[in-house]
């Protein structure tokens, strides 16, 4: 069975999805299609399975990182917040992004992570189409840059360095090598210096306040 998709990963219907793999099966073949998946956004019947899947995929340190403190209690930044779904609708990948403010200079940019992808699902591409599809849509909303605390090895590939981060720092132990950052709009972290804050709204409790 091969892995449909690739290429240009974006919001596929799963009954596209389930249409399009039946189509590609060749005859007699009775695979369960592991490589296929969908990007969609996450929606808040997500938030178990997406969970579970962080655990599984990062172990139970995950919540100490110091990511984490610039996202504890707050929402993932406006329309990015994503999830891969097997074609049975199960979920097999999660990435978000979050608002933060840039140090001293306070200029805007996005947090990536956490990206996890469910073991059992490694290596077949849904990190790489959760990661362009990500970029592709911060990009298309107007952001400047994305910073993440990450293997450099791996986010390389999608235009990632610590070029632009040695002025900069993350609010609490990380490793400086593995601090990156794309820009979306050239020159956006030029003058970028200082520790990472959080973004002043979008907390969780405006999110409760406004639905109450
Ligand atoms: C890292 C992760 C998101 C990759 O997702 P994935 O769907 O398996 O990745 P893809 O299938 O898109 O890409 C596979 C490629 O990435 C490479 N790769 C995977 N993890 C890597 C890493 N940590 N460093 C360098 N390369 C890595 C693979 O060797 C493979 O390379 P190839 O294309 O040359 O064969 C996934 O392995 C995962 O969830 N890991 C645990 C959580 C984690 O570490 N998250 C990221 C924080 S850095």
């Amino acid at each position: 069975m091969e892995a449909v998709f690739l290429e240009n990963a974006g919001v596929w219907p799963l009954s596209f999805l389930e249409g399009e793999m039946a189509a590609r099966r060749p005859e007699g073949d009775v695979g369960h299609g592991r490589e296929a998946f969908a990007i969609a956004p996450e929606t808040p019947a997500d938030v178990p399975a997406r969970e579970a899947l962080l655990d599984r995929a990062m172990g139970p340190k995950r919540k100490r990182k110091s990511s984490e403190k610039l996202r504890r209690g707050r929402l993932p930044a406006e329309g990015l917040a994503f999830v891969a779904r097997g074609p049975d609708g199960s979920l097999v990948g999660t990435v978000r992004l979050w608002d933060v403010r840039l140090g001293e200079t306070d200029a805007p940019a996005l947090l990536l992570g956490p990206l996890a992808v469910d073991p059992a699902m490694k290596g077949v591409g849904i990190g790489t189409a959760l990661m362009r599809h990500a970029v592709g849509e911060a990009k298309r909303r107007g952001h400047g840059a994305i910073l993440l605390v990450g293997d450099a090895p791996y986010y390389a590939r999608f235009g990632f360095s610590a070029e632009k981060t040695g002025r900069l720092s993350m609010p609490g132990p990380y490793e400086r090598e593995r601090f990156l950052a794309l820009e979306l709009v050239g020159g956006a972290l030029d003058r970028a210096h200082g520790v990472l804050k959080p973004a002043r709204r979008n907390t969780r409790s405006e999110a409760l306040a406004r639905a109450a």
